[in-house]
């Protein structure tokens, strides 16, 4: 059984989905230990309460010092014995040190296809945006292991969608997530607790 932790920031919606791929059997062999939030009024906890699985708030705020936060996060994840760590919308800087404990054990969504619209700064509506002003006309999500740097991991899965005359950045959201987001990451899960990903638990 694969345990895995989910980290998110906020509505989590790729949380839901990976919550109903292990429910739906889409996602086997995977067992959902804790979801952790850096934001208390993240919607991802109460969906995480819903389903019975842990919750837990973490806050860099709520911490004198960002390496007491980073000791916390690394001994909670430790905690529950997580095979692997889910980044679903995580908008927190991991520590270096949870990065090197965890090689090739922590994997990400990001809405764009890596390398365009990626690396500081581009996050959540922010990368739609930028996508609409620059005019492109496929975008899509990317599903990739987290190394030091900011989205530039080993890619594991990507999908195009289209962009479409009159998008705003949330309908361009709504669909990354329905025909990409929610998809690739359930997916990689999956083959990840099957045995059919090659780099993950690699050093
Ligand atoms: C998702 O679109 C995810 O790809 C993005 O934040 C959103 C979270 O939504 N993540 C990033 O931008 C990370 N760089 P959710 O909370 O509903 O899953």
């Amino acid at each position: 059984m694969l345990r895995i932790g989910v980290l998110v920031s906020g509505g989590g919606t790729n949380l839901q989905a990976i919550i109903d791929g292990v429910e739906a059997g889409r996602i086997t062999n995977t067992e959902i230990c804790v979801v952790i939030s850096n934001n208390k009024n993240a919607y991802a906890l109460e969906r995480a309460k819903k389903n019975d699985i842990p919750a837990v708030c973490l806050s860099p705020k709520d911490f004198e010092e960002r390496k007491f936060y980073n000791e916390a996060l690394i001994q909670t994840i430790d905690s529950y014995q997580v095979d692997l760590i889910v980044l679903a919308g995580c908008m927190v800087i991991l520590p270096p040190e949870l990065i090197q404990k965890y090689r090739n054990r922590i994997i990400n969504i990001h809405p764009a296809l890596i390398p365009s619209f990626c690396g500081t700064g581009y996050y959540g509506l922010r990368v739609h945006e930028k996508v609409l002003e620059r005019g492109v006309k496929v975008t899509g999500a990317t599903c990739h292991f987290v190394d030091e740097g900011t989205d530039t991991g080993p890619i594991i899965a990507q999908k195009a969608v289209e962009v479409l005359e009159g998008d705003t950045p949330e309908i361009l959201q709504r669909r990354v997530m329905e025909q990409a987001e929610w998809i690739i990451m359930p997916q990689a899960i999956d083959d990840i607790a099957n045995g059919r990903n090659k780099i993950f638990g690699t050093k």
